[in-house]
């Protein structure tokens, strides 16, 4: 037998919930197989931080990065909590986590499942992956204020983009397209504005590309991606672009395919150096918690690419089909609780 020694972090709100639902089906779909689980449960976010204090303290990050693979629910304060500054958790959790395990690929999945409303009246066919950069860009803090609170105040946010973290995270792109059926490369951004690292990445994926002959690409500016993806979102099959554009495209990829209670996530570490983290896009929806209402879905599908990251592929195959007979199945207006969705997967897998 092999150990899979898991760090799970169910954070605030729903997070606990929807992540007792995917740990659920998690050792559901590993049972006949020769992996055994391990679990440390990590006691972390804002509420943890109003009991303690504490954010992310540096031996609870060292026992983390020990472990095979992170499950993490969602963090967040309830909207007009005033005792908890505003991106407090965010940067000194889960970025911090982020960034120091060198989760370079955020890893953002989109799949249309049949039965399953979308918003738009003629979704066509809809299954793309957005590799999102991780662990640059704006996203770095690298910025500051000068003359804070006065009418002269200039508030500034540099976004780093480095060949090596660009490169790396565009020969992933590549090498997920040359594994999937339509083999094709979107790069997102705004290299008309955006001169100095829009033409980093357009010439990264032109070097890139080099080395995929079998992988078509294309450009499209960030602005008129937003287009696309509500007017012909089956044109995308791999889009790659920084850790903002991710982050904003992500949530409107989550919008079209029905909802942000299906979208998965991946923090992937590529070398090994350090656990790679999964999570639901979604937060902890503070005004649902408690109550057994939030789709544990994302969750769930967050466990399957845990699973097939640490090579457990017909695992996390047999998740995402109980997912989808779940999903296809569901009718409007039901009323399950996270734990009847949660029951109901584990017994399809
Ligand atoms: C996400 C979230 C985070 C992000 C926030 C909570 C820092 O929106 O995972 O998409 O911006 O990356
Ligand atoms: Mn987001």
């Amino acid at each position: 037998t092999q150990t899979l020694d898991l760090a799970v972090i169910p954070g605030d709100g729903i997070g606990p919930e929807v992540t007792a639902e995917a740990l659920k089906v998690l050792h559901r779909a590993l049972e006949g197989t020769d992996v055994e689980v391990k679990e440390t449960h990590y006691s972390l976010g804002a509420q943890h931080w109003l009991s303690t204090g504490e954010t992310l303290p540096a031996d609870v990050l060292d026992d983390i990065r020990g472990r095979d693979a992170i499950l993490f629910g969602a963090i967040g304060a309830a909207p007009g909590d005033t005792r908890i500054p505003s991106g407090l958790i965010e940067r000194e959790l889960l970025l911090k986590l982020r960034f120091t395990l060198d989760h370079c690929v955020n890893l953002r999945p989109s799949r249309l499942y049949t039965g399953v409303g979308s918003p738009l009246a003629a979704p066509g066919k809809i299954d793309f992956v957005v590799v999102r950069e991780g662990t640059e860009g704006p996203y770095v803090g690298n910025g500051g204020s000068m003359r804070t609170g006065t009418p002269h105040e200039i508030a500034t946010e540099v976004s780093v983009n480095t060949a090596y973290g660009v490169e790396r995270v565009v020969r992933d792109a590549f090498r997920r397209a040359s594994l999937r059926a339509r083999k094709k490369v979107t790069l997102v951004h705004k290299h008309n504005v955006l001169v100095h690292a829009g033409h980093l990445w357009k010439r990264t994926v032109e070097a890139v590309a080099a080395e995929f002959p079998e992988v078509q690409h294309d450009y499209l500016h960030v602005d008129a991606a937003t287009i696309f993806l509500v007017t012909d979102p089956a044109r995308f099959d791999v889009i790659v672009t920084d850790n903002l554009f991710g982050d904003i495209l992500t949530d409107l990829a989550g919008a079209v395919t029905g909802g942000i209670g299906l979208a998965a996530s991946g923090n992937i570490n590529l070398d090994g150096t350090a656990p790679s983290m999964f999570e639901p896009v979604h937060g902890s929806a503070p005004d649902i918690a408690g109550q057994k209402k939030a789709d544990p879905t994302a969750a769930i599908l967050s466990a399957a690419l845990l699973l097939d990251h640490v090579g457990q592929g017909e695992a996390a195959a047999r998740i995402e089909g109980a997912v989808r007979a779940d999903v296809e199945s569901r009718t409007a207006g039901e009323q399950r609780s996270t734990t009847e969705i949660g029951d109901a997967i584990a017994a399809q897998v």
